[in-house]
């Protein structure tokens, strides 16, 4: 059966002055149907050029796809004109993406933002779509909603707005909602409603959600399976716990240390820039910060493969053996 969205050996690059930097290297893979998958990654991973390309809104021509395919219910992507572009984003893909007083039009009301795709793309009357509003901002747990609708965007609160760009983002009903660092500008307590808010609605409207972040920590409150992204390629994958408890990649390893917990004295950040994403990268990515890379990890890219005996979901692209160095320096 084919999955709701499968990527497949896609590759994006940007023209720049110093040549080609390839930002997402021949990247597989698929999300099933009710599904979280949580992609993580330091910044500059690739993660929202991918994300782009899976709405259609790739800046052209300077991002160029080079190569692979997106398919989403075993439709491919790539090939839509534009106008068939407008009726899957939205419909059948909801986006939520980063940074909540861009993504709004700041002169326009919160009600105009909500209420033009409802018209444009279901058909509803003006009175329809005022109605779908005020249920839309129940949904995502924000009162007084007629109040709210005559509101523009700086007049809410970053987690109001956030919530506002979830309700768009769920408006149309799509099957699928890809958010991308939905909540990295707010504080930890407003993070964690959101995060809250999002896993409730993906259970009431029975989504499928891909759940982008470069903060490993908040991933894991929400995501059934964790990939890891470096230099546009994924390094881990593998269901959140076999990550979190049992990681085989030392780029996993790397940010499970860099995350904040009680019994450390300090924050092991990863030594260390990601690669200059403009020059070719024979061996595993990562190699020049791994203090565990071994030879071959700067000469050949190792396959993204199953790591773990019986367990057929979670894969790594390592050369090395993870689970004896974490063993010999007494655990993770
Ligand atoms: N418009 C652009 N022009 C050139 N390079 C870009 C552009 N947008 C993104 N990139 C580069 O693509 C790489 C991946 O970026 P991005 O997907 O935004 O990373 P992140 O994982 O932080 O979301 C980065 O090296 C970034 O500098
Ligand atoms: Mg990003």
């Amino acid at each position: 059966m084919s999955a709701l969205l499968e990527i497949d050996n896609l590759s994006i690059g940007f023209d720049t002055a110093q040549g080609m930097l390839l930002a997402v290297d021949r990247l597989s893979y698929r999300v099933e149907a009710g599904e979280t998958l949580g992609i993580v990654g330091e910044s500059g991973s690739g993660k929202s050029v991918h994300a782009l390309a899976i709405a259609g809104l790739l800046d052209h021509p300077a991002a160029r796809i080079l190569g692979g395919s997106i398919r989403f219910e075993g439709r491919d992507l790539r090939g839509l004109s534009r106008r068939e572009w407008t009726q899957i984003r939205g419909r059948h893909i909801g986006f939520v993406f980063q940074d909540p007083m861009t993504a709004l039009n700041p002169l326009l009301t919160i009600g105009q933002q909500l209420k033009a795709p409802l018209k444009y793309h279901l058909g509803l009357s003006e009175r329809e779509a005022r109605q779908r509003c005020r249920e839309l901002l129940d949904q995502v747990g924000i009162g007084e909603a007629d109040k709210r609708l005559r509101q523009f965007p700086h007049q809410l609160s970053g987690g109001l707005r956030q919530r506002v760009l979830i309700a768009m983002g769920i408006s149309l009903g799509p099957k699928l909602l890809i958010a991308d660092e939905a909540t990295t500008a707010l504080d930890v307590t407003v993070q964690a409603q959101i995060v809250d808010l999002v896993m409730a609605l993906k259970a009431q409207l029975g989504l499928s959600l891909i759940w982008i972040s470069h903060d490993l920590g908040v991933v894991a409150r929400l995501a059934d399976t964790v990939q890891v992204m470096y230099a546009g390629r994924i390094l881990e994958r593998g269901p959140v716990d076999a990550l979190f408890y049992d990681p085989r990649n030392a780029y996993t390893l790397g940010l499970l240390r860099s995350l904040p917990r009680p019994e450390r004295q300090r924050l092991q950040a990863i030594p260390g820039q990601p690669p200059d994403l403009r020059t070719a990268r024979p061996g595993d990515p990562f190699a020049a910060r791994n203090r565990y890379a071994t030879p071959r990890c700067f000469i050949e890219q190792p396959p993204l493969r199953q790591v773990v005996e019986g367990e057929a979901g979670h894969l790594s692209a390592s050369w090395y053996d993870l689970r004896s160095i974490i063993a010999r320096e007494g655990g993770i």
